[in-house]
């Protein structure tokens, strides 16, 4: 069994409400059960947070050396603006898969720059709530690869 921690930044926690044309009708509550159950079926566990602050998210990412395996992160906007996001990411090295419910290519420039996407497993970027659940089924196909000591 693995322990997994799914992460979610600034704003998603108005999933369902917030521009739904961008973001999905799917609540962030939903999204957590249904990766849970997800990672219950495949044996392993998973823990969910999400935060607005910058700093939470730091000192959760700080907190999971040695207590998780593998981490499925949105980072909302701090995606584009936190080093301190990348150095907490870096100083754990805690293998982990970047996901974005848009397209994050096909909106704004400055949605384009991702101060973690060279260091994570990979990316996952516009296919929506979906995301979160093929980001759960790679995370698991790595650990099945490289199991947890
Ligand atoms: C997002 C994309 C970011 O650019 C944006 O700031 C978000 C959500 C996404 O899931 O598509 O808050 O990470």
């Amino acid at each position: 069994m693995a322990r997994l921690l799914l992460l979610n930044g600034p704003n998603l926690n108005l999933l369902g409400r917030r521009e739904p044309h961008l973001y999905g009708s799917t609540s962030l509550a939903d999204i957590e059960q249904a990766v849970a159950a997800d990672a219950q079926a495949a044996g392993h566990q998973l823990d969910a947070f999400q935060t607005n602050s910058e700093a939470a998210l730091v000192d959760r990412i700080q907190q999971s050396a040695g207590q998780v395996d593998f981490i499925l992160l949105n980072p909302g906007a701090l995606t584009h603006t936190s080093v301190a996001l990348r150095d907490a990411l870096l100083a754990i090295g805690i293998p982990f898969i970047e996901i974005h419910l848009s397209n994050v290519y096909a909106r704004e420039e400055f949605r384009r720059h991702s101060y973690v996407s060279d260091v994570a497993v990979g990316v996952i970027s516009g296919l929506g709530a979906l995301g979160y659940q093929l980001a759960l089924q790679a995370a698991c196909a790595q650990l099945a690869r490289t199991p947890p000591k």
